[in-house]
């Protein structure tokens, strides 16, 4: 075996995901050689309604695209696994990145991302990337101190409702203020709950719309506040995140309102809000 051939556990896992994993999207590799580059990719398409795969070979200046059924990918990617020498192996999944450094001198060098960045849209072919807003930015530690993503960054399966609503709501609010001249907004958001939507839309029009924001969740429950307090402190952004714990007719937030959100059901006593 030369020293830069897969080793079986790498290429075994680069077969899989290439072969097997709904949310594979682009498997690339560039070699190295006689001073040049050889860079071939594989990604999914769907063909007269067929999923298939698109391969992708550039030499020399010179690109050629090939289309082929499942059978036609397995040996494409055998025809990859087999290069040697010098090379860089990305592979692009739902479920996250695994990039390959191969070096002259045979060093394996791998490093892994983690997988919320993206979302599949399976009637698509799964190689297109749905636009979500909570990927527009690095939502890592938000999602994390909600609980919405596990350690390593997974959606978690029973926080994937939670997830969608979030993202949809946020579609709606970027639609709101799109012809907005002024990039500032005070935002109310009415039975907030844990924040969920309370946070997120504070660190979406922050960090991709610029806007300077200040919201205020507000909620009948002395805990969910308390829980919703501790997740603005831990996340640095109690300044700009307030909570009011109170009756929705009652409560009066520190400024007055932009917008007025509130997702998934609040119930009214009275007619009034603030
Ligand atoms: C179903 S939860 C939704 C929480 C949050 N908006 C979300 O989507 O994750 C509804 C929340 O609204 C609060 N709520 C309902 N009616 C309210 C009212 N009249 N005044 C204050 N809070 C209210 C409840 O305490 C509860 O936390």
């Amino acid at each position: 075996m030369s020293r830069t051939e897969w080793p079986e556990d790498v290429a075994g896992e680069i077969r899989r995901r290439v072969l097997a994993e709904p949310g594979f999207m682009k498997v690339t590799q560039v070699v190295r050689r006689g001073g040049g580059t050889f860079r071939v990719s594989l990604r999914p398409v769907v063909i007269k309604g067929e999923k298939g795969y698109q391969g992708e070979m550039t030499e020399e200046g010179r690109t050629q695209v090939k289309n082929f059924d499942l059978e036609g990918a397995r040996s494409g990617l055998e025809e990859m696994l087999g290069q040697t020498g010098p090379r860089e192996l990305h592979l692009v999944t739902a479920s996250g990145d695994l990039h390959v450094r191969v070096t002259k001198k045979g060093k394996f060098l791998e490093s892994r991302s983690s997988p919320m960045a993206r979302d599949v849209d399976e009637q698509q072919g799964h190689d297109r990337v749905k636009r979500q807003p909570l990927t527009d930015f690095d939502s890592a530690a938000l999602l994390k101190a909600l609980g919405i993503a596990d350690a390593d960054g997974r959606i978690r399966a029973s926080m994937r409702g939670k997830y969608d609503q979030v993202n949809e709501f946020l579609k709606v609010i970027d639609a709101a203020i799109a012809d907005k001249p002024e990039k500032t907004l005070n935002i109310v958001d009415c039975g907030c709950g844990r924040a969920y939507l309370t946070l997120a839309v504070y660190f979406y029009l922050t960090a991709v719309r610029g806007f300077e924001v200040r919201v205020c969740g507000i909620d009948r429950k002395t805990d969910v506040i308390a829980t919703a307090r501790r997740l603005a402190a831990d996340l640095d952004v109690a300044e700009h995140v307030v909570f009011v714990e109170g009756e929705l007719a009652e409560s009066e937030p520190p400024f007055e309102a932009d917008m007025v959100l509130s997702l998934q059901g609040v119930c009214q006593e009275s007619d009034r809000i603030f």
